[in-house]
């Protein structure tokens, strides 16, 4: 009984079909081919099984105890040469616990998404990954600043829209229609529909004295700071875009030494120490007397801002009576305190968002 695994294959397989009817002789060479394929096949299969049905079916097909391909092969054994069985046996039995470990390791894998893997990939007694912090803007900074100084002194904070009428912006400030401060060439106006009423991007927050005004009644003493937008060219000193603070007081017998007062209070509180004030006549629409107030800071007169007592025009456009109140009303540039502040000699530096300038406040 010579079997060569080479050329009888065929006839071998042919055997394995046959197994357990007819009684051939199978070489180990043969039943060890048959081992390492039914591992071979097992493996690819129970590595792909992508649900619980598929698992099962496999199961059933490589293990099954009545005619799974295990059971198959095992038959084979029998067919072996009395001599070969010892060796046939131990493999057959390497290969059976191979398949049921893969069998195992598909079954867990499809077991577990959540469990004790999740856990093991997250190892809490680590430092975490620190949280990179930025800060505030010394633009903001300095608004919450002016906010904070103001509120001490009774003022409100209160800002309005961005985009203004001409009523809010203009007339009731007492600017008309005539007025150079409304050509087109000094304001960014939005385009509207035709006849629709003239929108524009705030050029000051005196329209916010006006909107708080036509809602409330005196006494009253607000604070408004935002952005501002006039047309003109970027420098050292000037932007498109800006921040002003407005303040606002409406009181009985309030004079121009209540807005000096005012003035250099905020004036001490933000820059620090004594700071003094002084007043230089000046024209705006909506004041009467008006100002313009420089700060001695360092030695030297600053121009700060404008101020004035507010016109009995624009407490009537309110429906004030302005024989029984009067008020004050200033504007400051938030970007000329904050870098007189900080000492920083481009206002521009302020918007290009360059964090190696912006950390050092
Ligand atoms: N609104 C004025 C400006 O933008 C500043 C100002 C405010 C002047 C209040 C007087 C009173 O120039």
């Amino acid at each position: 009984m010579t079997v060569s695994s080479d050329s009888d294959d065929t006839g071998a397989n042919d055997a394995l079909t046959a197994a357990g009817q007819a009684r051939q002789p199978v070489g180990i060479a043969v039943f060890l081919a048959t081992l390492t394929a039914f591992c071979e096949a097992a493996a690819e299969s129970l590595g792909g099984v992508a649900d619980e049905a598929a698992l099962e079916q496999a199961r059933i097909e490589f293990l099954g105890a009545r005619s799974g391909r295990l059971k198959a092969v095992q038959k084979n054994l029998s067919g072996l040469a009395a001599t070969d069985r010892p060796a046939g046996g131990r493999h057959f039995n390497e290969a059976k616990a191979a398949v049921t470990a893969l069998f195992s390791a598909a079954q867990e894998r499809l077991a577990g998404s959540g469990g004790e893997q999740a856990t093991d990939a997250i190892d809490v007694t680590l430092p975490g990954d620190p949280v990179r912090l930025g800060h505030i803007h010394p633009i903001t900074q300095t608004i919450r600043r002016v906010q904070e100084i103001m509120a001490r002194l009774g003022f409100e904070s209160v800002d309005g829209p961005e985009v203004e009428d001409q009523w809010h912006n203009f007339e009731a400030l007492a600017i008309p229609s005539e007025h150079p401060a409304r050509d087109p060439l000094d304001n960014f106006y939005l385009a509207v529909a035709r006849g629709a009423e003239p929108l524009l991007l705030r050029s000051q927050t005196s329209t916010v004295q006006i909107r708080v005004m036509e809602n409330r009644q005196p006494p009253l003493r607000i604070v408004s700071l935002g952005r501002v937008y006039r047309p003109d060219t970027a420098d050292a000193t000037h932007y498109p875009m800006f921040h002003q603070v407005e303040g606002l007081l409406i009181e009985q017998g309030t004079t121009m030494a209540h807005l000096k007062s005012v003035l250099r209070q905020l004036a001490s509180s933000f820059l620090g120490g004594d700071v003094h004030v002084r007043f230089r006549p000046s024209f705006f629409p909506f004041t009467e007397p008006s100002v313009e107030f420089d700060m001695e800071w360092g030695g030297r007169w600053i121009e700060m801002g404008g101020a004035g007592m507010v016109d009995p025009a624009v407490l009537t456009a309110v429906g004030y009576d302005p024989e029984k109140v009067s008020g004050f009303a200033f504007g400051l540039g938030v970007e000329r305190i904050a870098a007189r502040r900080y000492g920083v000699a481009d206002i521009r530096d302020f918007y290009r968002n360059d964090v190696r300038f912006l950390r050092q406040f």
